[in-house]
């Protein structure tokens, strides 16, 4: 198989853009021996044992959440930010599993070493992030107490969203963090296409119309897999081989317009290895996750990658909620175990089999 997957066991040191502001290691603590679960294993397991009390996670509008909500929010990521550092489930932690999946942390399986991986610009983009956000969302919700918790969805391609959720801005929060753009804080609204070297100036409603046709250009018309997800990266290619729309923007370009004006590489949201150091990191991700989820669905239906063995079997490792270190590939998001899928699943992957 041609299928990507990380030397898991040799995460080396990551290449940092210039004059960084962190230096940081973002290999993960391995146990020695090394082992791991394959999630599938893991997945039945874990439905056996909590078969009496599963719930299925709904995420939610980051705009329309009440108090409740965003309280558990703050206390999941607060206990996350104050565990040890070298615990995988600690807040830094999470960030670097990202830095070292983006900035060439990891080699390819042998005997293409010496291609680092990079879950950017690619095909991979969309099922890493969805695994990423979906262990971080089973760590949250298991130390707040609560395994059906889910994350917020920053609905910036909705009028109401198109700014940072307010509860994120709070000094003294959890998910308060100091080093984003002082000149775009709620109520200012974000610029879906922001081009950091000339930024627009436009009127409020200038900019939601701009916003609306920019979301239909980059969902509806991206209308086959190349467009809309990214190109093939395969075992031995060089990383990067293109991006999909959305990731280009408005996946980019947000991270761009968060990220603060005076720092090098527009740190933390603005560059790849300090990204996920803010925690609107996921809220913006279980966005991009949703408008996966969105454009399978549009009108006329869309194909992914599905039909590829090379995709599916591209692989990955996480840290789950306890500790165990987890390989996942991306198969089982598209083909989950036949008792977990609706009914409209299985006619979905019946026509998949069909064509
Ligand atoms: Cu891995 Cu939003 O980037």
């Amino acid at each position: 198989s041609r299928a990507i997957s990380p030397d898991f066991t040799k995460c080396g040191p990551v290449d940092l853009p210039p004059n960084a502001i962190t230096s940081p290691y973002c290999c993960p603590t391995l146990a020695t021996p090394f082992k791991f679960i394959d999630f599938k294993d893991y997945i039945i397991n874990a439905t056996y044992k909590y078969k009496n009390n599963s719930s299925i996670r709904v995420r939610r509008a980051a705009h329309l959440v009440d108090d409740e909500f965003i309280a558990k929010l703050e206390k999941g990521i607060a206990i996350m930010k104050s565990l040890p550092n070298d615990d995988p489930r600690n807040f830094i932690q999470q960030a670097k599993v990202h830095c070292a999946y983006c900035n060439g942390g990891y080699p390819q399986k042998h005997p293409f070493q010496d291609q680092k991986i990079d879950v950017h610009r690619s095909w991979l983009f969309f099922p890493f992030h969805r695994f990423y956000i979906y262990f971080f969302e089973r760590i949250l919700g298991t130390l707040i107490g609560d395994p059906s918790f889910a994350l917020p969805y920053w609905n910036w391609d909705s009028i109401q969203g198109m700014q940072i959720p307010s509860y994120f801005t709070t000094p003294n929060s959890s998910l308060y963090h100091k080093l984003r753009h002082y000149k775009h804080m709620p109520p200012h609204l974000v610029d879906l296409n922001y081009d950091i070297l000339s930024p627009k100036i436009r009127t409020q409603d200038q900019q939601i119309s701009y916003n609306l046709a920019f979301m239909y250009k980059q969902m509806v018309l991206a209308n086959t897999k190349e467009l809309f997800m990214g190109s093939p990266y395969r075992l031995g290619d060089p990383a990067q081989p293109g991006p999909g729309s959305v990731e280009l923007a408005p996946h980019n370009t947000i991270h761009d317009w968060l990220g603060a004006v005076d720092t090098p590489n527009h740190e933390d949201m603005g560059t790849f290895y300090t990204a996920a150091r803010d925690p609107i990191f996921y809220a913006h991700h279980s966005n991009v996750d949703r408008l996966w989820e969105l454009w399978t669905k549009l009108e006329g239906g869309r194909r992914d990658y599905r039909d590829d063995p090379n995709w599916l079997d591209s692989k990955f490792f996480f840290y789950d909620e306890n500790l165990n270190l987890v390989r996942v590939k991306v198969s089982i998001i598209v083909k989950r175990p036949r008792k977990l899928r609706s009914k409209e699943e299985k006619e979905q992957e019946e026509e998949v089999l069909v064509i």
